[in-house]
């Protein structure tokens, strides 16, 4: 455990990515406070909260693993505001990652730094880079849309596409040119399949996916995000709009997709971290807290702060 917060080395040399990028240069992080004022046994939470660098608790076990995505010494700022410091983690390949912490603290924006999302918000900068399978993701002449194939989304709320439940999940297909009917057919049979919603839907293949459940709708957009195969399926709070039975079909899904698909999910649900994710990070106001295993996150994380916060003690 690296209980030790060393001053961390200048973080502000451009990285080639940034260097590469013809946007303006992002307003300077505001000094940080060293940890040297601070008492070692005083709160990191506390810590944090007050602009202090405090080193993140990545376990020994991250350090085995192949990385589907690997985030570098990533900074974000929203305008002024800076909303993610010095990101730095891997999430391995065929395991599900969960990203929890309290509202605010910079879960959405890392997800969606993934898929460049962000990208469409003006007032973002961005420094430091994710590499996807080892290709970097903000590198310059990086294709967005090339890139967005190789990964799926899901959001908190379920956004089918008001077409019908067939043209929704060969969407992806479509866009790319395929017009093989037998093509289609089977990969809408697969992927309906696969999201635990084809026995449901196949006599409604032509209906509205308007028409669908809630519950339901989020299992078409699973089926949709992994219709093209994706390299990492990136899940914003999936469940949170959706009643236990329709949850843990969501769950017993992402159950079933670990191992043959990389998954990142956001939940605020600590229960559902638990039990469906293989590896879970911590963030607070930004900052990565501790890392490790789920089953050690859990029931042995090497943070007090971490053990207050999986048992509701904290936020
Ligand atoms: N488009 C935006 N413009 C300006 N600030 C933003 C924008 N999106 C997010 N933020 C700010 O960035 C910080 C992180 O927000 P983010 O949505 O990533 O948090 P979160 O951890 O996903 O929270 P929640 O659990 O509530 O979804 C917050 O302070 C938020 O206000
Ligand atoms: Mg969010």
């Amino acid at each position: 455990m690296s209980d030790v917060d060393a001053p961390q080395p200048p973080h502000d040399a451009p990285l080639p990515a940034e260097a590469a990028r013809p946007q303006p240069a992002p307003p300077e992080p505001a000094r940080p406070i060293r940890s040297a004022q601070a008492s070692p046994r005083e709160n990191r939470l506390t810590r944090i909260a007050r602009g202090e660098v405090v080193e993140p608790v990545v376990h020994a076990a991250l350090a085995g693993q192949t990385h589907v995505l690997e985030v570098r010494e990533l900074d974000l700022w929203y305008g002024m505001k800076q909303a993610l410091f010095n990101i730095s983690l891997g999430a391995p390949r065929g395991q599900v990652t969960a990203l929890i912490g309290p509202s605010g603290c910079g879960k959405s924006t890392l997800l969606r730094c993934v898929n460049r999302m962000n990208d469409l918000v003006d007032s973002v900068r961005i420094r430091g880079d994710m590499l996807l399978n080892g290709d970097s993701i903000y590198a310059a002449g990086v294709d967005v849309i090339e890139l967005r194939k190789r990964m799926g989304m899901v959001f908190q709320k379920p956004n089918p596409f008001p077409m019908s439940v067939f043209e929704n999940v060969v969407y992806p297909l479509r866009v790319d040119g395929q017009r093989n009917r037998a093509v289609l057919d089977e990969v809408c049979e697969e992927s309906l399949r696969s999201a635990a919603l084809w026995e449901e839907v196949k006599d409604r293949l032509h209906e509205s996916a308007l028409s669908l459940s809630g519950g339901q709708q989020q299992r078409l957009c699973i089926a949709r995000a992994i219709a093209s195969d994706p390299e990492v399926l990136l899940l914003d709070e999936p469940c949170s709009a959706l009643d236990p039975i329709a949850t843990g079909k969501i769950e017993d899904l992402i159950g079933e997709l670990r191992g043959g698909y990389s998954i990142i999910i956001v939940t605020h649900n600590m229960q559902q971290a638990a039990r469906i994710s293989d590896f879970t990070a911590l963030l607070y106001l930004g900052r990565l807290v501790e890392y490790g295993p789920t089953a050690d996150i859990f029931t042995r994380p090497q943070l007090s702060e971490t053990q207050d916060y999986v048992t509701g003690r904290f936020g």
